[in-house]
C-alpha cells in the first residue's frame, strides 16, 4: 500500500518504456527507527518495483552540521545501508549510492552556487527554522547554509523527476526547480528535468513519550533492529491518556501514542475503529490496547530484524554493494555534469597526446 501523494500534480511522464527516476536520501547520523519505516522505508520498498530508484547515503550533506564530529558520519554509513537492506530494499532493484563517492555532485554544487543568492538561502523556510533551532548567527557553517544547493545537485545529478521527502524538505525541491530553470535557460534547451516532491500522506509517528518527533537523541524512538524485549518494553512505557485511570473511565484517543501507532500499523481498519469507540466510551484498559499493538509490532519487526542480523554479520558484502553501484552512479552524475558545464559554456581544453617521460 503506497502512502504517498504527489505534489503539485501528476507524475512527470518518462519516455515510453522507461521507469521514472526517483532519488531519496538520508543523512547517516544514526540508526533508522520506526518513524523512518512509516515515513519512508516502507514506501521505498514499494516504489523500487515501479520506479528506477536511487537511495543516496548523504554523508557529505551530513558533514554540513557535523564538521566537529565527522567520525559519527563515517561510522553510520554501513549502519544506515544495513537498515535499508533490512527494511526490504533489494540492491538489484534499488541503487544505493554514497554521496562522497560521487565527485560530480560536488562540482555541480560549486557551479550551481553561482545561481543562488545568500538572501534566497536565508529565505528557505527549512533553513530559516534550522538556523533558529540551532541558534546560528554569522557563525553558521557556509556548507550548512548552502546545503539546499548541494541537494539540487543530488537531485539533478540523477535527473530525478520524483523525490520522496518529508514535508520539511519541500523547500529544497522548490529551490531545485529554480536551479533547473536557470540551467535550462542558460543552455537554451531542456537539459535537466523539473523534479516533483512526493510527500507521505500519513502523519508523523509520535515518539514513545508523546512528543511529536521521534529521535534517537531524545531517547523516545524504537530502533528498526529492536529485540522482542525492547519492543515489549517500549510499548509498556508508551504514553497514553494520563486521565484514563481506571478501565471503566472514558479514554482519549487524541495525543494517545498507542492509538497513533495503531493508526499507522494496524491493517484491520474496522477492528481499530471499534477499539477506538470502546476506549472512548470506557471499559477498555490500556493493557489490552497495548497488547494488540505489541503483537503487530513484533510481527512487522521480526523479518526486518532477521535480515538485519544477516547483513550486519557481513559488513564486507554491504560495503561491496555500495562500491559496485557507485560505478553506475558515477557515470550518470558525470553525464549531467558534462551538460551543466556546457550550459555554462566553460572553456573546453583540447585533448592532447601525453608525452611520456617529459614534463
Ligand atoms: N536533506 C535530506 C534529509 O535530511 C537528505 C537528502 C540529501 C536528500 N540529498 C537528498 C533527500 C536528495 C532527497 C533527495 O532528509
Amino acid at each position: 500500500m503506497l502512502q504517498y501523494s504527489l505534489l503539485p500534480d501528476d507524475l512527470s511522464r518518462p519516455a515510453a518504456g522507461e521507469k521514472p527516476v526517483i532519488l531519496t536520501g538520508d543523512r547517516p547520523t544514526g540508526p533508522l527507527h520506526l518513524g523512518h519505516w512509516i515515513g519512508s522505508l516502507r514506501n521505498r520498498v514499494a516504489l523500487q518495483h515501479t520506479h528506477r530508484q536511487f537511495v543516496l547515503i548523504a554523508d557529505t550533506q551530513a558533514l554540513t552540521d557535523n564538521g566537529d564530529d565527522p567520525g559519527k558520519i563515517s561510522r553510520n554509513v554501513l549502519e544506515i545501508t544495513i537498515d535499508q537492506l533490512a527494511a526490504g530494499l533489494d540492491p538489484t532493484l534499488t541503487t544505493f549510492c554514497l554521496q562522497s563517492a560521487l565527485p560530480a555532485l560536488a562540482e555541480l554544487t560549486l557551479l550551481y552556487m553561482n545561481l543562488v543568492t545568500v538572501a534566497r538561502l536565508e529565505r528557505n523556510p527549512t533553513i530559516k527554522d534550522e538556523i533558529q533551532a540551532r541558534g546560528f548567527g554569522r557563525d553558521i557553517p557556509a556548507g550548512f547554509l548552502c546545503y539546499p544547493v548541494a541537494q539540487a545537485a543530488d537531485i539533478t545529478g540523477f535527473r530525478a523527476t520524483v523525490v520522496p521527502v518529508g514535508e520539511d524538505q519541500i523547500p529544497m525541491i522548490e529551490q531545485t526547480v529554480e536551479v533547473v530553470r536557470r540551467i535550462n535557460r542558460l543552455a537554451g534547451a531542456i537539459v535537466l528535468p523539473e523534479p516533483k516532491a512526493l510527500v507521505p500522506t500519513v502523519g508523523r509517528l509520535p515518539g514513545l513519550d508523546g512528543r511529536a518527533k521521534m529521535s534517537k537523541s531524545q531517547g523516545n524512538a524504537l530502533a528498526l533492529g529492536a529485540s522482542p524485549d525492547e519492543i515489549r518494553a517500549a510499548v509498556r512505557r508508551m504514553y497514553t491518556d494520563p486521565d484514563h485511570l481506571r478501565v471503566e473511565d472514558p479514554g482519549k484517543i487524541e495525543g494517545n501514542v498507542v492509538f497513533a501507532w495503531l493508526a499507522a500499523f494496524d491493517e484491520d481498519r474496522d477492528g481499530l475503529r471499534e477499539l477506538e469507540a470502546r476506549y472512548r466510551h470506557g471499559g477498555l484498559g490500556d493493557a489490552t490496547v497495548k497488547r494488540r499493538l505489541e503483537d503487530i509490532l513484533q510481527a512487522v519487526l521480526a523479518p526486518i530484524r532477521e535480515r538485519r542480523a544477516r547483513f550486519a554479520a557481513d559488513p564486507g558484502e554491504v560495503a561491496a554493494i555500495l562500491a559496485r553501484v557507485s560505478e553506475t552512479a558515477r557515470e550518470i552524475t558525470q553525464a549531467t555534469l558534462d551538460d551543466v558545464r556546457a550550459a555554462f559554456g566553460l572553456y573546453r581544453l583540447p585533448t592532447v597526446a601525453r608525452t611520456i617521460g617529459r614534463p
